[in-house]
């Protein structure tokens, strides 16, 4: 058993601070983990959380606090050194080298060698060791492929899992998972859960972030939860509720009645979709989205939905299939084809698709929607400032001014800058790639709302979403798919997360 402080604390971090320029990120904030815990730590979006995470994974260097790590003094200088002094960190992009085995991963720059110091120095890699001890920790934490399976053979949540591993493998006493869940459909994030229970098993301790509140109620010990830079409060998870942590989140009540929302009648076809294919992807998909409908399309990760939506939207060449807007048989072989005949799409990868990083808040929002805010080609400041200020102030952006660059913003924030610039951009028809991923919950009610209201003017939404609550919730009709294909399309009135599951898994399938 590892050593802890005289109060039994394994990792304590007293009054901590930082500042990005005038931003306050952390204002003397403690925080404390007790051996094979389970923390969930929560807050809105440009709470602190990653910022404290970086802290303790040796990327910043801390303003000022005192911190303590099995009893002795933790200052990391680099996420090196951090590893090496038990503490890991999942990061949403692996560091992982996709053109080597898992094993060569979990081992990388610690490889057994042969043939003692000599075989050290000329490096020769004892594989069959490394194989043998690489399928042991991957056994540790569940995972049912080889230890020579390539990387870039793996999906997302297994690549998740040869992360873990590796931490195991440098012997880490606290992991730090930065919303690991957002990523993966249900089933993985069920997986991951097991794993999680079995690391605090092992008395490893784990900081849990997430956005998704009912993930909170199913693996985490006790909350602590972050507002503004300051801690707000803890929680046994015994005495959580819902209403008590959003109350510590946002301080002050929400309305959560809002997430229902009234669904508008939903009017002629404006977007036609027959027979869309892409050999080896989507096959043979075909649907119709109304005016003013919401679509919702629920399946399983790789199921094909993100590579519909693409292939719609002109980002990637279709094999077959036809799309016809309002009736009318389009040819789209570019985003910007797609836009000009009023599609939009909000990617599931903000940071790679949605944004230019460098630019400022208002320059991203602004960006699509130039020609509403320009006369004879002149852009009005004016008309530039009151859009893009609406939609920070109704989406909560923290940001301390709408000149920000968006790489200065937290993760959700950045999210809500390319939720933005769509809603704002009124297209006929607007797809949504997981439009909540990473956002925290007094924004997704705002989405939702911004959602709805475009609906309700005539606008044909689709919307991508792994998060069953949502699908139900906001959906007039849901579209499930499997394999890259349509399983089946359900109406609300008899839509269930276990007939949505049923199609999504294979067991159901539409009747030709
Ligand atoms: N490198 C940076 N430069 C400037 N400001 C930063 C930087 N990193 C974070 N900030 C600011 O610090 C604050 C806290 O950000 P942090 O990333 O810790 O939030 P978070 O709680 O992780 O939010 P999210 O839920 O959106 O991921 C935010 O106001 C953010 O804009
Ligand atoms: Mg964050």
């Amino acid at each position: 058993m590892e050593a802890t402080t005289a109060n039994g604390l394994l990792l304590q971090v007293r009054g901590a601070s930082k500042a990005f320029g005038g931003v306050r990120a952390l204002d003397r904030v403690d925080f404390e983990v007790y051996p094979g815990e389970v923390v969930a730590l929560l807050g809105e979006n440009g709470a602190g959380k990653s910022t404290l995470m970086k802290i303790l994974a040796g990327v910043y260097r801390p303003d000022e606090g005192e911190f303590y790590l099995a009893g002795r003094p933790y200052a990391p200088r680099t996420p090196h050194e951090a590893q090496q002094l038990g503490i890991s960190t999942i990061y949403q992009e692996f560091n992982l080298t996709p053109n080597q085995s898992a094993a060569v991963n979990i081992f990388l720059g610690r490889e057994p060698h042969r043939g003692g110091t000599l075989g050290r120095l000329v490096g020769f890699v004892d594989r069959p060791r490394m194989n043998k001890e690489a399928a042991q920790l991957l056994a540790r934490v569940g995972a049912r492929f080889k230890p020579d399976t390539l990387v870039r053979h793996l999906s997302v949540a297994q690549q998740q899992t040869v992360e873990i591993a590796k931490a195991l493998a440098i012997k880490a006493q606290v992991i730090i998972m930065d919303e690991p869940t957002s990523a993966l459909g249900e089933e993985e994030v069920a997986v991951l859960f097991d794993i999680i229970r079995s690391l605090k098993a092992q008395g490893i301790a784990v900081i849990f972030i997430t956005h998704r509140l009912e993930e909170v109620f199913r693996v985490a010990d006790r909350i602590i939860v972050l507002r503004d830079g300051r801690r707000v409060g803890t929680l046994p998870i015994a005495e959580a509720t819902p209403e008590k942590i959003i109350g510590l989140m946002v301080g002050r009540v929400l309305d959560r009645s809002q997430a229902h929302i009234s669904h508008a009648r939903a009017g002629e076809p404006v977007l036609e979709v027959r027979g869309l294919t892409r050999r080896g992807v989507i096959h043979d998909v075909s649907f119709t989205v109304h005016r003013g409908e919401i679509l919702g399309i629920a399946g399983l990760v790789g199921a094909g939905r993100t590579e519909t939506a693409r292939a719609i939207f002109g980002a990637d060449p279709l094999d077959a299939g036809e799309i016809l807007i309002e009736g009318k048989r389009v040819t789209i072989t570019s985003p910007t084809e797609a836009v000009r005949h009023g599609l939009a799409l909000v990617p599931e990868s903000r940071q790679l698709h949605g944004l230019i990083l460098i630019s400022s808040v208002a320059r991203n929002i602004a960006l699509p929607n130039l020609d509403r805010l320009s006369r004879r080609s002149v852009v009005s400041g004016r008309r530039l400032r009151t859009l893009v200020t609406n939609y920070v102030t109704r989406l909560n952006i923290r940001t301390p001014s709408i000149v920000q660059p968006v790489n200065r913003l937290s993760g959700g924030n950045q999210q809500k800058v390319v939720v933005a610039k769509w809603l704002a951009s009124q297209p006929k028809v607007l797809i949504l790639d997981e439009p909540t991923r990473g956002i925290d919950v007094g924004a997704k009610a705002e989405v939702y709302a911004i959602m709805r209201n475009l609906a309700e003017q005539g606008i044909g939404i689709i919307m991508i979403s792994s998060e069953m609550p949502e699908i139900l919730a906001m959906s007039d009709r849901i579209l499930v798919m499997h394999e890259g294909r349509v399983a089946g399309i359900l109406d609300r009135a008899e839509a269930t997360q276990e007939l949505i599951m049923a199609y999504a898994s294979g067991t159901l399938r539409l009747q030709e």
